[in-house]
């Protein structure tokens, strides 16, 4: 089986086959990390260039060890220390790169569409790492799977997603993927942080009280706060926000059944999240980072047999 896409750029553009797919082929690699020797030749001769020109600690980790467990040779490029603040493009800044012969390139960038528009000018296969507020779409798929693993299915679990959804490309990957997969979803945030158009376009419920999006769901995706996406006043204080959607221990332990907690990291404790209920073990927020791994070894592997096909 091969994924019907080139690149991956969004779970927009993947079918629930292509999803499966992924899943399927990242359980068979996590199986390869837990072994004493974690590496496979899988890619052996790939080159593969890391282009982050947003900060990243979690992603960018998870991606240079998914392409070194497979045996691939990699390069890693940061925007800061680079030529792009001496005025390069980001075509140029690819085209330069690629002439050193390059086969796959992950990238994060704080521009929607970045990695897309790179797609259209350059020969390697993308994956997007995050691109601005658009899509992560590996970021999805190791939810998805973290979510697979704890309640096994994706179908019929009811998701809530919680937080500031109009700037995250973590919620709008997992609606695209969620939805395809017949999960139910509910999102729930301050009315400033949701955007309008959203219940249509994705069918969800909006719900604006915590505690009834708790009451409901079986799994909580919380996000941060994203201030540096923000160029407004959306919310008074993060105080504020913390009173009103942030999720203690207190309030977890009120609800009529024990949910699971999730989190994309990085996590601002005590302002979406309290410091006990990150740590507890109702939070799969390590498991998460774990699958991280295993997702992206599938997604550069599905995606490199693509390329030889
Ligand atoms: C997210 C991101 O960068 O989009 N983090 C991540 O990749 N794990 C979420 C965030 O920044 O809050």
């Amino acid at each position: 089986m091969t994924l019907s896409t080139r690149h991956l750029l969004g779970i927009k553009d993947l079918t629930a086959q292509d999803i499966s797919l992924i899943l399927q082929t990242a359980q068979e690699f996590k199986e390869v990390l837990q072994r004493p020797i974690k590496k496979v030749p899988s890619l052996r001769d790939v080159t593969i260039v890391n282009l982050f020109f947003e900060n990243s600690t979690r992603t960018r980790i998870s991606f240079e060890l998914a392409e070194k467990r497979l045996s691939a040779d990699t390069v890693n490029f940061t925007a800061s220390g680079s030529s792009v603040s001496k005025g390069e493009t980001l075509l140029d800044t690819v085209n330069n790169i690629l002439s050193m012969k390059v086969d796959m390139v992950v990238m994060r960038h704080s521009a929607s569409g970045a990695p897309h528009f790179l797609a259209k000018h350059i020969p390697a296969a993308i994956i997007n790492a995050g691109d601005g507020i658009n899509e992560h779409p590996t970021q999805a798929l190791l939810d998805a799977l973290s979510i697979k693993e704890k309640h096994g299915t994706l179908e019929g679990v009811k998701v809530a997603i919680i937080g500031d959804i109009m700037h995250s490309r973590v919620a709008q990957s997992n609606l695209y993927l969620l939805n395809k997969m017949g999960a139910e979803v509910v999102v729930c945030g301050p009315p400033t942080l949701i955007p309008k158009h959203l219940s249509e376009a994705f069918g969800v419920r909006v719900e604006y009280n915590l505690r009834k999006a708790l009451e409901w769901c079986d799994v909580a995706n919380v996000l941060r706060i994203q201030l540096e996406r923000q160029n407004e006043v959306l919310f008074s204080s993060l105080r504020e926000y913390n009173l009103a959607y942030g999720i203690s221990r207190r309030l977890l332990d009120s609800l009529p059944k024990p949910i699971t907690i999730m989190h994309p990291g990085p996590i601002n404790r005590g302002v979406e999240l309290d410091s006990d209920v990150a740590n507890s073990d109702q939070s799969i927020i390590l498991q998460q980072v774990e699958n991280g791994v295993a997702v992206r070894m599938a997604a550069l592997y599905l995606l490199s047999n693509r390329q030889n096909a």
